[in-house]
C-alpha cells in the first residue's frame, strides 16, 4: 500500500494559536483525509517546539517557570485542534523524553561521522527567527520578518559542517524538481545556494546564556540549538531509528510550512539528514502568508485573527472551505470576514447549496425521494465528460497541493450541473410525462451530486457527510476511481426531501455587534448599520444623513405587552421545501416550509415581488407557526413567514446557524 506522511511545522509556545496556525495545520488535515480517501496509509504529525530563548522570554514575562508555561500554551494548541476537526494521528512537544532521546542520538551520530566541530563564531542574531542572520538578510540592519534589530554574539560553539553539504544538496533539488514545491520557493533556494556560499551551522548555545534546552551528548556545558532540535520532531515521532514506523512512513514524508521558515526546511534539515545517512524527504510544500490589511498576520504584531471565532461564527466547513479556496498554495492572501462571507453566499449557497436543494426537491416530486433506475444507465455522454474532466483535474490539483484551483475545477461541474438542469428542464420533461428521459436526467444530477460530495470529504469532512447522507449513501466513499467512475449511486436509495446545508448568511450590522450575525442586539446594531450606510451613500451631507438615519427608526413605538401575551406567540424555525407562484396572484408565493411535522405547512407569503421560487427554496426562515389558518386567494395559508423591509426589498428573518426544523424559537 502506498505511504503518506504529512507534517506541520510544530509552533512556537510563545502566543496562542491565530489563522496562520489554523491555516497550515487545516491543509495538512486535508492533504491526510485526500490521502486515505486515495487509498493510502496515512499519517499525520502537529506538535510543539518548547525550548529556546523566545520560549524563556515569554514565560518570564508571565511570570511563570518555562515548564508551566509550555504545558499551557501547548495545551491551548492541543485543545484547539478537535474543534476544527483535524485528525492527527500525534501531538508531539519536544520537551517529551522520547525527544530528548532521538535529538541525542542524532547529534551523537553526526558528531561520530565527523560533521559536527567545535569553534568560535560571532553573527547577528534574530531571536524571533531563532537563527543568526547573514549581512545579505538584513534590511535597514533589522529582521525583515520581525523588524527588531538582532543582538551581536560572538561565543565558542559547535558548528555543524553544513557547507559539505552544498553541492549535494544543489543537484538533489535539480535532480528532483518537484522536491521543493511550488516552483518560486524551489527557484528561491536554488539561487540561494548557486549564488553564495553555504556557511556551516553554529548548533549550540552555551548553559552560560541558555539552559532551557537539550543537553549535548559531548558536552554538558551545552544545550542545543533550538532549530537543530526542533527538525528532529519529524523523526521522533515515527521513532527513528528503527521502530515500525519508521520503516513504514520514511522517506515518504512530506513538510507543509510557510515561507518563513523556507530556510530551515530546505538547507538546514535535507544537509542534517545527508549527515545523519538518513533519506531525505519526498516534498517539501511551501505557502505564502495570510496578511491583514496588507501586512503578515503574526503573534509579534498582535494583528491575529482567532480561528475559533471565525469557525464558530461562519460554521467549521465554510471556514475550511474558505481557507483552501481563498489562498493560492505558495502566494500570499488577504483575510477578511466580507471575504468569507461573500465565498459561503457565492461558492456554497448560491452555487452549491441551491443545486443541491434544487435536485433534491425535484426527486421527491417526480421520484417520491427516491433515486430512479434509468433505463440508460450510461448517463449524458456530455455530463460525464463534463464530471470525469472536473473530478480527475480536482484529485490531480489537489495532489499537487493546488487546492484552490482543485475546487475551482469542481466548481466548474457545479456550475456545469446548474446550466444542465436549466437546459434539461425537468419539470417540462415531468409536466410532458417523459418519464423514462425524466428519470436519466434525474440520475445523472444525483450521481454529479454524490461525486462532488465526495470529493468534498477531506475539505469539509460534516458537510459532505451530510450530503452523502441526504443522498442515501452508505459509508464513505474512497476517491480512487472516482473520476472515472459512474452509476455508483443506487437506484432506490431514499434521498432527503430537502437540504438546507449552506444558508445565506449576512454580515454583521456594525463593527461592535460581534459574534452576532443579525441585529438581534436591537438598537445598538441597528442604529450603527442604518447611520453606516447612510454615511456611505452620503459622505458630505452631514446633518442630513443623521436625518435620514432616524427617518428609519421606527414611528411610534407599539404599546407595552406583558410576558404572558408574548408566551402567546409561536415562533419556529422552518425549512423551506418548495415554492410556487399562486396561479391567481402576482404577489404571492405558495411556500412549503418543514416544522419537522408530518407533512410541511404550507404558508401564503406576500414574497413574489422580492424573491423567486428558486431564491426562496432551502431557505431557513421562522415561522408564526400558531396564527389562526385563513385562505388567502383560494388557497390556505398556515402561517406568517417573519421579514424585514429595507430600502432595497426584502429580507428573511433566519437563525445565525443551521437549525434543526420545528425548533422554538425563545
Ligand atoms: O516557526 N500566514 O513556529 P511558529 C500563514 N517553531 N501561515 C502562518 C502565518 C501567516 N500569517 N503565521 C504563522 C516556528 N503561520 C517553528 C517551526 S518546525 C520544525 C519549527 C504558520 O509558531 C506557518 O505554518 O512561528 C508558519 O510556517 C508557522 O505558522 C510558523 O509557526
Ligand atoms: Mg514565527
Amino acid at each position: 500500500m502506498e505511504r503518506f506522511y504529512i507534517t506541520t511545522p510544530i509552533y512556537y509556545v510563545n502566543a496562542v494559536p491565530h489563522l496562520g496556525h489554523a491555516y497550515t495545520t487545516t491543509v495538512a488535515d486535508c492533504m491526510a483525509r485526500f490521502n486515505r480517501a486515495m487509498g493510502r496509509d496515512a499519517y499525520f504529525l502537529t506538535g510543539t517546539d518548547e525550548h529556546g530563548d523566545k520560549i524563556v522570554q515569554a514565560a518570564e514575562k508571565s511570570g511563570l517557570t518555562p515548564r508551566a508555561y509550555v504545558d499551557e500554551i501547548s495545551g491551548h494548541f492541543r485543545a484547539l485542534w478537535p474543534e476544527l476537526s483535524i485528525s492527527n494521528d500525534d501531538f508531539i512537544r519536544t520537551t517529551e523524553p522520547r525527544h530528548v532521546r532521538v535529538v541525542q542520538k542524532l547529534l551523537q551520530q553526526i558528531y561520530d561521522a565527523g560533521d559536527i566541530y567545535f569553534g568560535e563564531y560571532g553573527g547577528h542574531y534574530c531571536t524571533g527567527c531563532e537563527r543568526f542572520l547573514t549581512e545579505k538578510e538584513l534590511v535597514d540592519g533589522l529582521c525583515p520578518d520581525h523588524k527588531t534589530k538582532p543582538e551581536y554574539i560572538a561565543e565558542k560553539n559547535y558548528f555543524f559542517r553544513m557547507s559539505k553539504y552544498q553541492g549535494w544538496l544543489l543537484d538533489h533539488i535539480k535532480a528532483n524538481p518537484d522536491f521543493i514545491r511550488p516552483e518560486r520557493y524551489r527557484s528561491e533556494v536554488v539561487s540561494m545556494l548557486e549564488m553564495g556560499v553555504l556557511e556551516d551551522l553554529c548548533i549550540s548555545r552555551p548553559k552560560s546564556r541558555l539552559t532551557w534546552g537539550i543537553e549535548l551528548p559531548f558536552d554538558t556545558d551545552y544545550v542545543c540549538y533550538v532549530w537543530f532540535d526542533a527538525l528532529v520532531n519529524y523523526l521522533t515521532a515515527v521513532d527513528w531509528p528503527d521502530g515500525e514506523k519508521f520503516g513504514r512512513y520514511w522517506p515518504a514524508v512530506q513538510h507543509l510550512v510557510a515561507k518563513d521558515i523556507l530556510k530551515p526546511h530546505a538547507v538546514f534539515w535535507p544537509t542534517m539528514l545527508k549527515a545523519a545517512g538518513i533519506e531525505p524527504y519526498k516534498h517539501l510544500n511551501v505557502h505564502g502568508y495570510w496578511l491583514v490589511k496588507e501586512t503578515k498576520m503574526s503573534k509579534s504584531l498582535g494583528n491575529v485573527v482567532k480561528p475559533l471565532d471565525m469557525s464558530w461564527k461562519y460554521g467549521l466547513d465554510t471556514f475550511r472551505y474558505f481557507l483552501l479556496r481563498e489562498m493560492r498554495f505558495g502566494n500570499d492572501a488577504s483575510f477578511s470576514e466580507e471575504a468569507l462571507v461573500a465565498r459561503r453566499n457565492s461558492d456554497l449557497a448560491n452555487d452549491l447549496g441551491n443545486l443541491f436543494n434544487r435536485t433534491l426537491s425535484m426527486a421527491g416530486k417526480y421520484f417520491g425521494s427516491r433515486v430512479p433506475a434509468p433505463q440508460d444507465a450510461s448517463g449524458d455522454e456530455d455530463l460525464r465528460g463534463l464530471a470525469a474532466n472536473a473530478v480527475g483535474n480536482f484529485v490531480r490539483l489537489f495532489g499537487e497541493c493546488n487546492f484552490s484551483q482543485a475546487l475551482e475545477s469542481l466548481w466548474e461541474l457545479v456550475r456545469g450541473l446548474n446550466k444542465y438542469v436549466d437546459a434539461q428542464a425537468p419539470w417540462a420533461l415531468f409536466k410532458e410525462g417523459k418519464t423514462e428521459r425524466l428519470a436519466e436526467v434525474m440520475y445523472g444530477m444525483l450521481e454529479c451530486m454524490r461525486k462532488v460530495a465526495a470529493c468534498l470529504v477531506p475539505v469539509m469532512p460534516q458537510a459532505a457527510g451530510q450530503m452523502l447522507e441526504q443522498l442515501g449513501v452508505m459509508g464513505t466513499p474512497g476517491l480512487t476511481d472516482e473520476a472515472d467512475a459512474w452509476g455508483l449511486l443506487k437506484p432506490g436509495n431514499v434521498l432527503a426531501q430537502a437540504s438546507t446545508l449552506f444558508p445565506r448568511i449576512e454580515l454583521p450590522a456594525a463593527d461592535d455587534a460581534a459574534a452576532c450575525p443579525t441585529s438581534a442586539k436591537g438598537e445598538m446594531g441597528g442604529k450603527g448599520k442604518v447611520a453606516k450606510e447612510a454615511e456611505a451613500a452620503k459622505p458630505a451631507a452631514g446633518p442630513k444623513a443623521k436625518a435620514d438615519a432616524s427617518a428609519k427608526a421606527p414611528a411610534e413605538a407599539p404599546g407595552e405587552i406583558e410576558f404572558p401575551d408574548f408566551q402567546k406567540l409561536d415562533l419556529r424555525v422552518g425549512h423551506v421545501t418548495s415554492v410556487e407562484r399562486h396561479p391567481d396572484a402576482d404577489r404571492l408565493l405558495l411556500v412549503q416550509v418543514d416544522l419537522g411535522e408530518e407533512r410541511p405547512r404550507q404558508v401564503v407569503a406576500g414574497l413574489a415581488e422580492f424573491f423567486t421560487p428558486e431564491d426562496l427554496a432551502g431557505r431557513q426562515v421562522v415561522l408564526v407557526a400558531n396564527l389562526k389558518p385563513r385562505k388567502l386567494r383560494g388557497h390556505e395559508s398556515q402561517g406568517m413567514i417573519l421579514a424585514v423591509r429595507t430600502e432595497a426589498g426584502m429580507e428573511l428573518l433566519t437563525a445565525s446557524g443551521s437549525v434543526a426544523p420545528g425548533s422554538k424559537v425563545s
